[in-house]
């Protein structure tokens, strides 16, 4: 906004809050002098004797008026509302607001230290301490990975055990703090089409014990040597170090039927390029290191019993 409106929009406020303030006045003091005069009976008559009459309003009531004028003239003084000055007051709606945060962080702040004093083994024994990670949970992470924790297709389920960054608390606790980007590259060129996608889908699948078509493996098996193990590892057991997940256990991120492995064969999965297509995102700025550790526990105790 330029200079010139922003004044506009702030002496607006002002004239028009002014205004309105001295027309309570006015219409207090004018017109109530005024029905003092006049109290009389008006000449409005209903069923005979029924007469309106024009008396004056009563003190209490206008006094209150008069209060409340004399109210909202210190409010103005003291608090923003007119236009943009900022009131003697020194309040402003963020400065409520941090102060209460401050509050609160002092109030829990004890609390997460104690947690943050504990190894994560520990800390998921705590029935307390898992219950105030159940919460954190549900309003941080469980619209990606389920209330239940179970995920859904491209979002990872955090109960099956097989972790493609790595499962201990450490690894854990880095996954929750810094975010995790893994990538599948899109392999249907390197793999000469669909043909090729077809024979790695059905070594893959042979691998892990899924149903398959036997005279596709053989092919199958040198397309994966030469296009596949760089990520996920000579004997196809993943790579943790950039997230390339174990190819034969039976955790699919991404569906385990023919058409939904031949899709990310194919086409790949990279959310930093493709729209709508999701990573894990760091959460160090969002949640504090204490709350950090408590999901940590909470997380590694899901599969940790
Ligand atoms: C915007 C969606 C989203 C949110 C919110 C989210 N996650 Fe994730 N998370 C993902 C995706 C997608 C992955 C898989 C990343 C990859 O491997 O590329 C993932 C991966 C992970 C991993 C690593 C799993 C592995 O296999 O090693 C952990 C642990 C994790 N999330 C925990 C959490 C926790 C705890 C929260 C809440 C603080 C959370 N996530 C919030 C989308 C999300
Ligand atoms: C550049 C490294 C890289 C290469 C090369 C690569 N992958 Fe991947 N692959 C990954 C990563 C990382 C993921 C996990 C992606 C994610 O979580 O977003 C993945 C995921 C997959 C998945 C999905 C697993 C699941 O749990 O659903 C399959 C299947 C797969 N890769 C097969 C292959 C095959 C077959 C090849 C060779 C033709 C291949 N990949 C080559 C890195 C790679």
């Amino acid at each position: 906004m330029s200079d010139f409106t922003s004044n506009f929009w702030n002496l607006y406020i002002v004239i028009l809050t002014v205004a309105a303030l001295l027309f309570c006045v006015w219409i207090l003091a004018v017109v109530g002098k005024r029905e003092e005069k006049a109290a009389s009976k008006t000449t409005h008559v209903w069923d005979g004797d029924l007469t309106e009459y024009n008396n004056p309003l009563p003190n209490w009531w206008r006094g209150l008026f008069w209060a409340l004028l004399i109210f909202s003239v210190g409010y103005l003084i003291y608090y923003p509302g007119l236009g943009s000055f900022k009131g003697l007051g020194g309040w402003s709606q963020v400065g409520q607001f941090d102060q209460e945060m401050r509050a609160l962080e002092a109030k829990t702040k004890p609390m997460y230290d104690g947690f943050l004093a504990m190894s994560a083994e520990d800390l998921s024994k705590d029935q307390k301490a898992m219950g105030t990670a159940e919460r954190i949970f549900q309003n941080e992470c469980a619209r990606c990975h389920g209330s239940d924790a179970r995920g859904a297709i491209g979002f990872k389920n955090l109960r099956s055990g097989a972790w493609n960054w790595g499962g201990s608390p450490a690894e854990i606790e880095e996954s929750i703090a810094e975010g995790r980007t893994g990538v599948m590259l899109p392999m249907g060129e390197a793999l000469g089409g669909s043909d090729g996608v077809q024979s790695v889908v059905a070594y893959v699948r042979a691998l892990s014990g899924l149903p398959h078509d036997a005279n596709l493996v053989a092919q199958g098996e040198v397309l994966f040597d030469e296009n596949c193990t760089s990520c996920h590892g000579n004997d196809a057991r993943g790579m943790k170090e950039i997230g390339a997940p174990d190819l034969t256990d039976s955790d699919w991120d991404y569906g385990s039927s023919e058409k939904a492995m031949a899709k990310i064969v194919e086409f790949g999965h990279n959310s930093e390029l493709e729209e709508g297509a999701f990573a894990m995102p760091a959460h160090k700025g969002v949640l504090s290191t204490g709350q950090i550790h408590l999901l940590t526990s909470y997380v590694w105790g899901l599969t940790n019993k």
